[in-house]
């Protein structure tokens, strides 16, 4: 019987139109664009402005976006996965609410939550069934607003996220394309340096966790960049040895965005080229689970069918991890 992989056949992507920039961040906080851009590689970020719209207004224009891109009727699609780290609600599945408004009329559908390796887990899941033949079009979308769970009054994290939202849709391959392996790791010692403290069920919502602020996103920024650092690095040099790639065999690092210095410091790890390094952290800064898709969409006509890419992310949690992936398609 013929192998089947799970290959990546279209892409689709939203932002926002409103850029906070660096500029805009030194009125805001004691910051300057010379600090944010040496430390980060960020010079702006999108801004979801619009009254009323959380992450599924974000991802229901990027799925439409793929939608219209690839003539992909809607009802065909069997299932789709919201990564995501900042649901519309608590409760409501978000990714229940953007398969109708898109017409996936029979697809099922559901959240995935793992800060900023949201979307690589799902990937993962994607392939999965993919390969398991239960599913044949699998959509994931990654879409976050941390606009609205970042403190604009806290310098260390502000100058850091954005918003935005990117898609891939997973299919079977014949040819032996799309994923090849995985390595996907978690270590609970991270919720200790990354996260929001209140309005979960440790420390419900309450005037108290208002008024200290603590339904914001914290960091340890120091820590979790030591982490990421050589963790991002570990699994991506990982992921080459199990598959015996030399850098010559890598065409493509696809890296959560989070740092550029992070980015380089995995590129150096793989003996990486810089043209080969997808960024696009100093438009968008760090978009969560939107990250890998946006360098998919952004980049897309230079992927050609069969080149090896390596995606990596690392996020709260801790969780990380890395894919290997050959292209299916030239656009
Ligand atoms: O995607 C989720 C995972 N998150 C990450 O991967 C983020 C990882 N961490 C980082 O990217 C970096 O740690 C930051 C960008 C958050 C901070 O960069 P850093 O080089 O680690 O700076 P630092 O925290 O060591 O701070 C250095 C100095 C401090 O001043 P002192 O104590 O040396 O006087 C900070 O108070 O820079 C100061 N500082 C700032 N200065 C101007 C911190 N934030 C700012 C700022 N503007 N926005």
């Amino acid at each position: 019987m013929q192998k089947v992989t799970a290959a990546i056949t279209a892409t689709g992507h939203y932002l926002p139109e409103d850029i906070l920039s660096n500029k805009d961040l030194e009125k805001m906080v004691e910051t300057n664009d010379e600090w944010i851009t040496t430390r980060t590689g960020i010079k702006e970020r999108r801004i979801l402005r619009k009254e009323g719209e959380g992450a599924s207004y974000l991802g229901i224009k990027a799925a439409e976006n793929l939608i219209d891109k690839s003539g992909l009727d809607p009802k065909e699609i069997d299932l789709l996965i919201l990564a995501t780290a900042t649901p519309d609600m608590p409760v409501a599945s978000t990714a229940a609410y953007v398969a109708s408004e898109i017409g996936a009329k029979n697809a099922f559908s559901y959240d995935l939550q793992s800060a900023c390796s949201s979307f690589l887990y799902g990937m993962s899941t994607a392939a999965s069934y993919i390969e398991s033949g239960r599913y044949k079009k699998v959509l994931v979308v990654g879409a976050d607003k941390m606009s609205s769970i970042i403190d604009y009054k806290d310098r260390t994290t502000c100058i850091i996220f954005g918003d935005g939202a990117g898609c891939a849709l997973f299919e079977p391959n014949y040819e032996g394309l799309g994923l090849q392996d995985e390595y996907l790791r978690t270590d609970g010692i991270g919720r200790k340096f990354l996260k929001i403290d209140a309005g979960g069920s440790i420390l419900p919502a309450s005037e108290e966790t208002v008024a200290k602020r603590l339904h914001f996103v914290e960091q340890d920024g120091k820590n979790v960049f030591k982490f990421a650092v050589s963790n991002m690095a570990h699994v991506s040099a990982k992921i080459m040895e199990r598959n015996k790639l030399t850098s010559d065999d890598v065409d493509w690092l696809v890296a959560h965005q989070a740092n550029k210095r992070i980015i380089d410091a995995t590129s150096r790890r793989m003996g990486l080229a810089d043209e080969k390094v997808l960024m696009n952290i100093e438009r968008y800064g760090n978009t969560t689970s939107a990250t890998l898709p946006l360098l998919l969409t952004d980049y897309e006509k230079q992927l050609k069918k069969g080149d090896n890419l390596i995606f990596a992310a690392f996020g709260g949690g801790f969780s990380w991890g890395s894919i290997y992936l050959k292209w299916a398609y030239n656009s």
